[in-house]
């Protein structure tokens, strides 16, 4: 074991007002690495269907995906789909954002979601959804009409405990000259930016290239690039097809030799991540401790999945924010699991607040936007890599 984040609530299980004196279930967050193939993985795995089948995080909700989105498809379009009977495949497409794209641009899409109010959302914007989990049974059904050119999935590998089952089902679903291009938040980029909130139950995976290299060439595909993304404090996109393709990329070297340098293979690496995380934790709580002396109101700025890792961690409850606020509808009223925080919508700021950013990966846009609140007075404590005032 590297990490030990206590017993959590899964980090999305957002709670009505009705169910606050009702028992939540909670499970170890423990994150434990393999010092034979290096991936670094949850071991206690909380059952799919309690996580994924009612989901609230929405990729519409939030506008710096959908901008990143718009140049992906297009980026996407130019090198890979040019034809005109292309098929792209999204494997966990929430409410349809990234299709809709490829939709506009003419290509044939498809999307998989488990979660069945996305779904159905999706499909009602005629965005072709099926609601169901990915596997390569789902695979084999979809060839039966066609096999797809591109198959994406971002930000839901790391949800799959079956990987061999997903690399044969990407397998049977790009055929022969298919791509399958997936993002993947960057274990190098967790560790250094100290982002331990990004460790949580629908997170089995937490992806370096090491073991990526090793788990595709047991299916005969290969990684031929990596780009490096800025989205969600560091992302990578990798792109994946069969053996001898593709050129590979001077890219996926330059991945491996710094993984190595960096000591990816040796168990002090994570050990003085867990060491840091801790000193963290003593080091917000002492800041909070001293605002709330000071008589400031502090309240939290965006309800993330990831911010509820790090309330629960760190076990900031409503003795240390009022509240929560979030632009997404469907979290708006709720409370959050564990520290049972109300969420509300946004509305004008208290110039004499603080804001603790649980949303710190859109800190350059939330600090544009809220331009006037600091401009009068208004203070952002940014938890991460170090806990200071902005
Ligand atoms: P995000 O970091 O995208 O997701 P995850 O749950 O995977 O950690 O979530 C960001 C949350 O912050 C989302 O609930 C929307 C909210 N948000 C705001 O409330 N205001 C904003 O200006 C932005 C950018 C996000």
């Amino acid at each position: 074991m590297i990490l030990d984040l206590g017993e959590q609530p899964p980090s999305n299980s957002f709670i009505d007002k009705n169910e606050l004196n009702s028992l939540e279930s909670k499970f170890p967050l423990r994150l434990f690495w393999c010092n034979n193939c290096y991936l670094v993985q949850l071991l206690d795995i909380v059952e799919k269907e309690y996580l994924f089948r009612n989901y609230f995080y929405m990729t519409s909700a939030s506008k710096p995906i959908v901008e990143h989105f718009k140049k992906y498809a297009q980026d996407v379009y130019q090198e890979f789909l040019q034809k005109d009977d292309s098929l792209v495949v999204e494997i966990g497409s929430n409410d349809g954002s990234l299709l809709k794209e490829f939709k506009k641009l003419g290509t044939l899409i498809l999307g998989i979601e488990p979660a069945t109010n996305l779904s159905k959302l999706a499909n009602q914007s005629n965005i072709t959804t099926k609601n169901t989990f990915f596997s390569s049974h789902i695979s084999k059904e979809i060839i039966k009409s066609r096999h797809a050119t591109v198959v994406i999935a971002n930000n839901v590998i790391a949800h799959i405990e079956d990987l061999q089952d997903l690399m044969s089902g990407i397998k049977i679903l790009i055929g022969d000259h298919g791509v399958f291009i997936f993002e993947v938040p960057y274990l190098v980029d967790l560790i250094k930016n100290l982002e331990f909130d990004t460790v949580y139950h629908e997170h089995l995976s937490y992806f370096s290239i090491l073991p990526l290299l090793e788990l595709v060439k047991q299916f005969g595909l290969e990684i031929f690039d990596i780009r490096k993304q800025l989205v969600h404090g560091g992302t990578l996109r990798i792109f994946i097809s069969k053996k001898d393709n593709h050129q590979i990329n001077k890219s996926v070297k330059i991945f491996v030799d710094k993984e190595k340098k960096l000591g990816l293979d040796k168990i002090e690496f994570y050990e003085k991540f867990s060491l840091d995380v801790q000193q963290l934790k003593k080091n917000l709580i002492k800041i909070l401790t001293k605002l709330k002396k000071e008589n400031k109101s502090v309240f939290g700025y965006g309800a993330p999945a990831k911010g509820n890792v790090l309330l629960n961690y760190c076990g900031i409850d409503t003795k240390f924010l009022d509240h929560i606020i979030d632009t997404t509808p469907l979290k708006q009223g709720k409370y959050t699991p564990g520290m049972h925080i109300p969420i509300i919508p946004p509305s004008n700021l208290n110039n004499d607040d603080v804001a603790l950013l649980l949303a710190w990966n859109y800190e350059s846009e939330i600090l544009i936007k809220e331009k006037i609140f600091r401009n009068n007075g208004g203070k952002f404590l940014i938890p991460l890599p170090k806990p200071i005032m902005k």
